[in-house]
């Protein structure tokens, strides 16, 4: 069997903890950047890398009946979504075929961080809208806040630590770990119009979902960790208790939420905001 391109491959074990956690953390976050785009009734919408498939669930509720979602990911085995109004296919957004100015709304969250063939794959998902349909991304940038604690106690410094070891191990796999900051300009450079970017930052206790995350991207990446030099074992061991430490408080990466829609023709670029 090929290994996947994807570090945190959905077949493991540790993919269900991070749907759920991620769900928790950034639903509310996604919902509040597509809520902006207008999306309703009738709409076609696409969802990149749909993961475990709650913002596909969202978006099937919220175009109805009358409206579409088609859900893609490397990996559909931890999706569901079994809803008339969606269909599901297994996809690399990297280079599969896409339809051309097809949908009204594309979505992707924590994916394109981790293709790296991103600049193909957005110039794609940018073609896929019809003139007038809205891109909505949601990406980490790893650097802006580059630690997950404060530096006052060991357990913060393994923590930082291991989070900086696991930035390596997704940096040497091709993960972009600024990526996030630079969304709002490659809409932009995309000929998006009315742009609106915010970032967001969780900040919660050890054993909340945000903890349960990291300890499953961990433990998921245990031996790639150790191989890169900087951990050892006996750190990693340590560090998987203290993610259920309620005294100690952690945040994870800022998740960069992006919009942008694709003119349809009457704009004036220079009125459009940026
Ligand atoms: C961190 S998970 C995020 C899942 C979901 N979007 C969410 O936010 O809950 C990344 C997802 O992108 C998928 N993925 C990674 N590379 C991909 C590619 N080249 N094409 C399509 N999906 C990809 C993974 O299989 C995984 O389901």
């Amino acid at each position: 069997v090929e290994p996947s391109p994807y570090t945190l491959d959905n077949a493991a074990p540790e993919a269900a903890q991070r749907f759920v956690s991620l769900s928790a953390l950034f639903d509310p976050v996604t919902v509040r950047n597509l809520d902006g785009t207008g999306v309703s009734e009738g709409w076609r919408c696409l969802e990149v890398g749909t993961g475990g498939g709650s913002i596909t669930r969202w978006l099937a509720g919220r175009v109805g009946a009358t409206g579409h979602v088609l859900a893609t990911d490397l990996d559909l085995n931890k999706f569901s979504a079994d809803l008339p109004n969606v269909e599901a296919r297994q996809h690399d957004i990297a280079s599969d075929p896409l339809p051309e100015a097809e949908f009204d709304l594309v979505h992707a969250r924590l994916v394109l961080i981790h293709v790296p063939e991103r600049a193909q794959a957005l110039r794609r998902m940018v073609a896929a809208l019809r003139p007038g349909g809205w891109l909505a991304i949601e990406d980490f940038d790893m650097r802006l806040v580059a630690t997950r604690a404060e530096d006052r106690t060991p357990a913060d410094q393994l923590v930082n630590k291991v989070t900086a070891a696991f930035t390596v191990v997704l940096e040497s796999r091709g993960a972009h770990s600024a990526y996030g900051r630079q969304l709002p300009r490659l809409l932009r450079e995309s000929g998006l119009v009315d742009i609106a970017a915010e970032g967001h930052l969780p900040v919660f206790p050890g054993g909340s979902p945000g903890a349960q995350l990291h300890r499953a991207n961990i433990e998921q990446t245990r031996d790639q960790l150790i191989a890169t030099g900087l951990v050892t074992g006996g750190d990693i061991d340590r560090f998987l208790p203290v993610m259920a430490d309620p005294d100690l408080i952690l945040n994870l990466s800022m998740l960069m939420a992006v919009r942008g829609r694709r003119p349809t023709g009457g704009e004036s670029p220079a009125t459009a905001p940026a």
